[in-house]
């Protein structure tokens, strides 16, 4: 036990944003991004990055490999279920990881082995033993998750952690899969798996928990408590439903209330904002003005009363410092007359990787564009253009090339577009209710794409009327669901961006399986 005097423990932050939050609906993302996303998780000294579910797809091989080939810093993991196939697939994707881990799961609770896996308790407990055994083939490093634990037999858990400990599953997650448990509870189920598991003190204890009830964080931080050295979380509480526990929450939490928590993480907390930015901007997935830590008022006094109280000591209102979690590191960084070398430092410093010469030439053209509309050029305005550049040229079916809308009091509203489709131009024209409507009609004219528009919205990327306004849109068809982004300092020509980005994602050959399924 830990005293006020005693070192403290560390407490191991596994994010899961490229892989559980990926599982969120539409939020795929393409190689590139979770590339980039990585190299924020790594930035931000993340411990153990998972970086996706290598036997999912090709796609999700290629990503997870790239990440562990790219990322030094950071444990690299890939999810594996717990059949020979899927290990193999993931031990192959993390071979060139400076340090990597196979994640590998298997369902523990009654209703998920008789209706789901149609599997009795002893096959359970014995095709567990096996993955480990062939994860450890690849790497010492293997952890194991009893999916559904939280509504698991305590006898049974103890049983099956006992066996897995023994083949030599080094961390031992306990997830609360569908977030059904609340704190005490859940707490009291790693207590008592601590206590029972023979060998329970040789491994690292994990735990990541779902939102369903809104209790995520509460539960993993009422685990550590409870002895729990690793949580799995992921940026702006990102996953599957509900999503998962939010990094940011977990690792401010611990932070500032030091004298309650007996761990401390090695997270650079002035990384936090722009790594919430960024998943933000590349899966389209907005941050509430009221999210913790995040949201654009996390750290906004509106009453009188506050404002005053803060002017004269801050800490009346305020248990954290914004610039120690990353507000206002939005840097001006570069403007009209900034050169390539400045531009191409730039976005070194920001890990976005430009792989050709080629590909930095049409970057940098549009910078110079971007910045001779919009003077002044920050991070985020980067991030959006480099997001807009990252679709390869092969997988850009579909192109704008330019566009003219008419919108006037008592007209109605018209959209003339010229767009190439599969490098062939074509011009197309549409009417709508309103300027993005007609835009997307004169798209739909030329593509017949058959998909059905699910969402639509508009966020500006950094403050004042000049902002790039980053659009993203939200398609379906035949049961994919994808999203696309496009920024520019015109909203219309954003939005008819991330249409086109959108149709482009639904062109390509993103066929996934589901985990949880
Ligand atoms: O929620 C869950 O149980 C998971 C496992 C695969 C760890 O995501
Ligand atoms: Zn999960």
């Amino acid at each position: 036990m830990s005293t006020p005097h005693s070192p403290k423990d560390s407490l191991i932050i596994f994010d899961t944003t490229l892989r559980d939050g990926e599982q969120s609906p539409g939020a795929s993302m393409t190689r590139e991004e979770k590339l980039r996303i990585a190299r924020q998780l790594e930035r931000m000294r993340v411990d153990v990055i998972e970086a996706g579910f290598a036997a999912a797809s090709n796609g999700d091989f290629e990503s997870v490999r790239s990440i562990a080939e790219a990322v030094k810093e950071s444990t690299v993991c890939s999810l594996a279920r717990a059949n020979e196939n899927d290990i193999r697939r993931a031990g192959e994707a993390i071979r060139p990881a400076a340090r990597g881990r196979i994640h590998t799961f298997i369902a523990t609770s009654p209703i998920h082995m008789e209706k789901k896996l149609r599997m009795t308790p002893d096959q359970v407990v014995e095709q567990a033993v096996k993955s480990v055994g062939w994860a450890r083939e690849y790497t010492d490093d293997v952890e194991f998750s009893a999916e559904d634990a939280g509504r698991s037999e305590l006898d049974f858990l103890c049983r099956i952690f006992e066996a897995v400990i023994k083949a030599g599953a080094r961390t031992i997650n306990v997830p609360d899969t569908v977030g059904y448990n609340v704190p005490e509870q859940y707490a009291g189920t790693l207590r008592k798996v601590m206590e029972r598991v023979p060998g329970a003190d040789k491994v690292i204890w994990s735990v990541h928990c779902h939102n369903d009830l809104g209790l995520a964080v509460s539960n993993s931080l009422a685990a550590v408590m409870a002895g729990a050295r690793q949580v799995e979380c992921t940026i702006n509480g990102l996953g599957e439903r509900a999503g998962n526990a939010s990094l940011e929450e977990i690792v401010m939490a611990v932070r500032t209330r030091a004298d309650i928590f007996p761990v401390e993480t090695r997270i650079d907390t002035t990384q936090i904002v722009p790594a919430s930015r960024l998943v933000s901007q590349i899966t389209g997935y907005p941050v509430q003005p009221n999210k913790a830590i995040v949201g654009a008022n996390a750290f906004a006094h509106e009453s009188g009363i506050h404002q005053d109280g803060v002017l004269k000591h801050r800490e009346t209102y305020e248990i954290m410092r914004a610039e120690d979690v990353g507000w206002g590191a939005n840097k001006l960084v570069l403007g009209k007359h900034s050169g390539r070398n400045a531009f191409r430092a730039r976005l070194q410093e920001l890990g976005i990787a430009v792989e050709t010469e080629e590909q930095l030439n049409a970057a940098f053209a549009r910078f110079k564009e971007l910045a001779d509309k919009k003077h002044e050029i920050f991070d985020e305005d980067l991030h959006a253009l480099m997001s807009d550049e990252a679709v390869t040229p092969e997988v850009e079916h579909y192109r704008l090339v330019a566009s003219r809308f008419h919108s006037e009091t008592g007209e109605t509203p018209q959209a003339e577009l010229t767009l190439t489709i599969g490098g062939r131009e074509s011009r197309s024209q549409a009417q709508g209710s309103g300027p993005v409507d007609a835009a997307f009609k004169a798209i739909e004219a030329v593509a017949a794409s058959g998909s059905e528009l699910l969402l639509y919205s508009v966020n500006a990327i950094t403050t004042g009327t000049d902002a790039q306004g980053e659009v993203t849109v939200r398609l379906a068809k035949d049961g994919r669901v994808v999203n696309g982004q496009g920024a520019d300092t015109d909203i219309i020509v954003a939005s008819a961006k991330a249409y086109l980005n959108a149709l482009n994602k639904l062109s390509g050959n993103a066929e996934k399986l589901n985990p949880q399924l």
